[in-house]
């Protein structure tokens, strides 16, 4: 199978262009809708075409398309058609009992999923997209009309989450009704299904006018890191896809913060993009404990740490062909053993925020040993760290490293908690 990378022209530029929210009463914008334009008449070009070529793959074909998201690249197929959900494990190489988290374009697409109904009418209760007509979209932070109904089939527990977070890099699980919508291979015989609304208006445009929610892990191969670019994926998935999107890096660089609201007290399953300590100002929220782990043996929340509740937690993950050794933060680290690093390297298309040193590496007696340095600067802040970790791990790689000493960055409540989770994962050595 040939695979075609498709550049998305506009795509986090003009997202205006893509689609917008429809406007609630009060002029604020309305979650409920996720409105997309129509073809505009020719000879005008459509800026939409490869976003309707890949609507058109996914609702004919059991082969999936990558697509970015504000996280991550992901790998998506119609979550409604058993083959193909089934194509995404197949081309990723992921274990069945790994569940998919569920995009949706908006709320309204949500509530249906939520409605027992068997796969077949899901598809006929799709609203086919809607003209757009004014260019400028309302921002989404701002909406104060009520979003929820007394008798929402969301429940209330995530109402003051999605208030806040959606769209955005935040996933909740949801009871999944029964008869549901959703192919069974999505939740991997789990009683619920992960969602989100992703920030992404290309992702949004994407699920609309392929008219049907889509399941989509990560798009790359299976135990490699995620991917923050196109290429990324091309990388790990060529041949097995017919189609990946082109919408640039990705702003956040790592997954969603995957909550569980359905018990008590609420649970984060992952850590993501969205910080603990954000979570925690939340009405219903304040509570949270973390119900994943890091380290082998670690002790979660005061009691012994058990399975991890998110299934795709205890999978090797997030991993280059190099090995990893990790310096915790605060630890001895690297000091008195790097030389000048003074020789710029390309790092090559893209816009991963960082650029690739070489360097010498010294001895104690301060000679040059026999080996090439490579230095990436993530930057001090937290979230350009998060940013270009993934593509820092491929980049080297791809420069042929054998080892990849990471220092890390302080465990906090906020993005650090996801970084710091990904690198311990992906690492093979944990130094204090
Ligand atoms: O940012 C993201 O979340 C990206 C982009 C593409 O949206 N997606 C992503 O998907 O990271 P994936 O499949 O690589 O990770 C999904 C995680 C896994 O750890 C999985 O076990 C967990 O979410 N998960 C999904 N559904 C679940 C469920 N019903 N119960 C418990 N955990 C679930
Ligand atoms: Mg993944």
């Amino acid at each position: 199978m040939e695979t075609r990378i498709l550049k998305v022209p506009l795509a986090g530029k003009d997202d205006a262009v893509l689609g917008r929210w429809a406007t609630a009463p009060d002029g604020t914008p309305d979650l409920n809708t996720w409105e997309v334009p129509s073809p505009p008449p020719p000879p005008s070009a459509d800026p939409l075409a490869p976003l309707r070529e890949a609507a058109h793959l996914l609702r004919t074909t059991p082969v999936p398309v990558a697509f970015p998201t504000e996280t991550v690249y992901g790998l998506g197929a119609d979550a409604t058609r058993s083959d193909a959900v089934r194509g995404i494990f197949a081309a990723k190489g992921r274990p069945a009992d790994n569940p998919l988290i569920v995009h949706i374009s908006d709320l309204s697409m949500l509530r249906r999923l939520l409605t027992p109904s068997p796969p077949q009418q899901q598809q006929e209760h799709q609203p086919a997209p809607q003209p757009v007509s004014s260019p400028s979209s309302p921002s989404p932070q701002s909406h104060s009309q009520p979003l929820f109904t007394a008798d929402d089939p969301i429940p209330a527990i995530y109402h003051p989450l999605i208030t806040r977070f959606w769209p955005g890099p935040l996933t909740i699980l949801l009871p999944r009704p029964t008869p549901s919508p959703l192919a069974p291979e999505v939740t991997a015989s789990q009683p619920t299904f992960g969602a989100r609304l992703p920030a992404s208006a290309l992702a949004r445009t994407l699920i609309a006018l392929a008219g049907a929610p889509l399941a989509a892990p990560s798009a790359n191969a299976s135990t490699r890191p995620s991917p923050t670019a196109a290429r990324h994926v091309r990388d790990d998935l060529r041949g097995r896809v017919a189609l990946v999107l082109d919408g640039g890096a990705c702003a956040v660089g790592v997954e969603s913060t995957v909550v569980d609201g359905l018990c008590v007290p609420p649970a984060v399953l992952r850590p993501g993009g969205v910080g603990i300590e954000e979570l925690r100002s939340c009405p219903g929220w304040e509570g949270v404990v973390k119900a994943y782990e890091d380290r082998e043996h670690a002790v979660v929340d005061g009691a012994a740490a058990a399975a991890p509740r998110a299934p795709g937690m205890k999978y090797k993950h997030y991993s280059p062909r190099a090995r990893v050794v990790l310096f915790e933060a605060g630890g001895r680290g690297r000091k008195g053993v790097v030389g000048p690093a003074d020789d710029a390297a390309a790092d090559g298309e893209g816009d991963p925020g960082f650029v690739v040193r070489e360097g010498a590496l010294l001895g104690a007696d301060g000679t040059e040993m026999g080996c090439r340095l490579l230095d990436v600067d993530l930057g001090e802040d937290v979230r350009a760290v998060a940013h270009g970790l993934f593509a820092a791990l491929r980049e080297l790689d791809s420069l042929g490293a054998d080892v990849i000493f990471v220092e890390g960055v302080s465990d906090g409540d906020d993005i650090a908690a996801a970084v710091m989770n990904r690198l311990r994962k992906a690492a093979s050595e944990i130094r204090a």
